[in-house]
Formats: C-alpha cells, sequence, structure tokens
C-alpha cells in the first residue's frame, strides 16, 4: 500500500489501493483512501475543464481583437475609420475585463476567502432599490417588472454587495430571456426560518434537459439565443446563496417562463 501511495501524483489519480480483505481497519483506511482519491480525481477534472473553458472563452475576444487591429493597419485609415475600430475593440476588452472580474469573484467565493461581511438587510429594501436601478434596462426591452413590498420586515444577516449581485444576476436574465411585452413578478416571503424570494419571468424557458445544469460554471443554453453572457452569473448567484447557507432553486416550463426561488435563513 506505501508503494502504490509513492506512486499517486496529480497526474496519475486513477491509482487505487488494493484493497486487503482483512476485515480490519487496515482495509477500512485503503477503502476510506480510495473513497479520497475519488473525491480528489473529481476536483482535478473539474479544475481542468474550468482551466479549458476559461482558454475557450478567452480566445474568442482575443482571435476578434488580433483580426480587427490587423485589418486596421494593413493601410493607413481616417479618423473615423479608427474610431469606429477602437469603439469596436473596447468592447472586446470589456468583455474580457467582465470575464476576469467573475472569475475573481467565483475564485474568492470557492476560496471561502471572502467571508461574507455580514451587517443587517433590509430585503425588501434592497431589492427595490435594485429594480429601480435596472428597471431603465427592462423598459428599453419592452418588459415590466413588479414587486410590491409585503407588509412587515424581512430582515436577514448577510453581506448586501454580495446579495445585490445574486439579485441583479438572476434579474439580469429574466430580462435578457424574456421577450417584448414580458412581466417579470418579483415577490418575497417569509418561511418558517427563511426569506423566500420569487423571481418569475414570462420569458422564453428553459427546457427540461437543461434545468439542471443552468448552476453550472459556463452553462449557457446555445440555440438562437442572444448568447452575449459567459455563462457565470447564476453559478455566482449559487456561491452567494450558499456562502449565506441559503439555496435556489429554478423552475421552468418552455416558452412559458421561468421561476428562481432564492431562500436565506432570517437570523
Ligand atoms: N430567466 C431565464 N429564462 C430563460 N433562460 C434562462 C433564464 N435564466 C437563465 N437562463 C439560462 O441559463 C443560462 C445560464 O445563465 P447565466 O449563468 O446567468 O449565464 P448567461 O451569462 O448566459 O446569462 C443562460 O445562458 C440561459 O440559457
Ligand atoms: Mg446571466
Amino acid at each position: 500500500m506505501i508503494k502504490t501511495i509513492h506512486q499517486i501524483t496529480a497526474e496519475n489519480m486513477a491509482l487505487k489501493l488494493k484493497v486487503p480483505d482483512t476485515k480490519d481497519e487496515i482495509q477500512h483506511l485503503a477503502e476510506t483512501f480510495n473513497e479520497m482519491l475519488d473525491r480528489l480525481g473529481r476536483a482535478f477534472k473539474s479544475q481542468k475543464q474550468l482551466f479549458e473553458d476559461i482558454s475557450h472563452e478567452l480566445k474568442t475576444p482575443l482571435t476578434i481583437l488580433k483580426g480587427e487591429f490587423e485589418v486596421a493597419l494593413t493601410k493607413v485609415r481616417s479618423a473615423d475609420e479608427y474610431e469606429a475600430m477602437l469603439k469596436s475593440a473596447l468592447e472586446e476588452i470589456n468583455r474580457i475585463a467582465k470575464l476576469a472580474e467573475s472569475l475573481l469573484l467565483l475564485a474568492r467565493l470557492d476560496s471561502k476567502e471572502m467571508t461574507p461581511q455580514k451587517m443587517d438587510v433590509d430585503l425588501n429594501l434592497m431589492i427595490k432599490g435594485i429594480i429601480n436601478n435596472i428597471k431603465g434596462l427592462a423598459e428599453l426591452k419592452g418588459v415590466r417588472i413588479s414587486f410590491e413590498i409585503p407588509t412587515g420586515e424581512l430582515s436577514l444577516r448577510g453581506d448586501e454587495n454580495q446579495l445585490k449581485t445574486l439579485f441583479l444576476n438572476i434579474l439580469d436574465n429574466a430580462i435578457k430571456y424574456t421577450p417584448h411585452n414580458g412581466l417579470i413578478e418579483v415577490s418575497t416571503k417569509r418561511a418558517t426560518s427563511v426569506a423566500n424570494v420569487s423571481i418569475k419571468d414570462t420569458g422564453i424557458g428553459i427546457p427540461g434537459e437543461d434545468i439542471g445544469r443552468i448552476f453550472d460554471r459556463f452553462y449557457r443554453l446555445d440555440t438562437s439565443r442572444d448568447s452575449i453572457g459567459f455563462g457565470l452569473g447564476l453559478s455566482i448567484a449559487k456561491s452567494i446563496a450558499e456562502a449565506h447557507g441559503g439555496t435556489i432553486r429554478a423552475s421552468s416550463e418552455a416558452a412559458k417562463g421561468t421561476t428562481f426561488i432564492v431562500s436565506l435563513p432570517l437570523y
């Protein structure tokens, strides 16, 4: 067993200990060790996948940038042409910056390095503020957002900035994936020891086979949708909810709409 353990490296995670059939602590130890190898193996695999996804996401905007610069440099151009080219380059740069920012946030949430800065948060007030901030965006798309502030306070201890990001990410999707004349209904409710926030839209919905994966990193549906996002918004939202001891659930009906329910523990 010791010899095998010496051979195990990050690149060699498939190795397993031979489990002796001795029905004693040594057998138990070998089994436990193999289980640990499985866990680490899965973690390594998902890190590798993450690496691949990040590289892929970086490649696209960089390829576009490179192409634009190369074309621009083939001859001397007018000031207007340079301006148009710089504007378009800036869009790609903003995209890369947004990706870096999202990845940094995820990495911090992951490493638990970013323990939520807990303060008293009035959930209804906070959500009202977020809706006020994105109303303009929704109006541009012809989507209405309703939120009736329920009576009674809903306060919890949480990191207000993180919680804002959580709800903003869900609302941003609701706007993005709801066609003209749609409606987004936001409501909050107190349950026994949690606050439930429901965000219900009349958007394009998410097919059943995808709904289990929308919280995965870089997962996004591609079918004829505007795939401007990176597919990180919901994984960030989920990490934030979990850092607060809460959960997020989604249910959806294709072409009818999607409902997200965020549950956060009250005090
Ligand atoms: N309200 C919604 N209605 C329909 N589809 C949604 C909704 N919210 C999320 N999705 C789907 O889940 C995917 C993942 O969401 P998210 O992590 O925020 O990534 P994105 O950057 O694409 O918005 C989206 O690409 C979209 O296909
Ligand atoms: Mg999103």
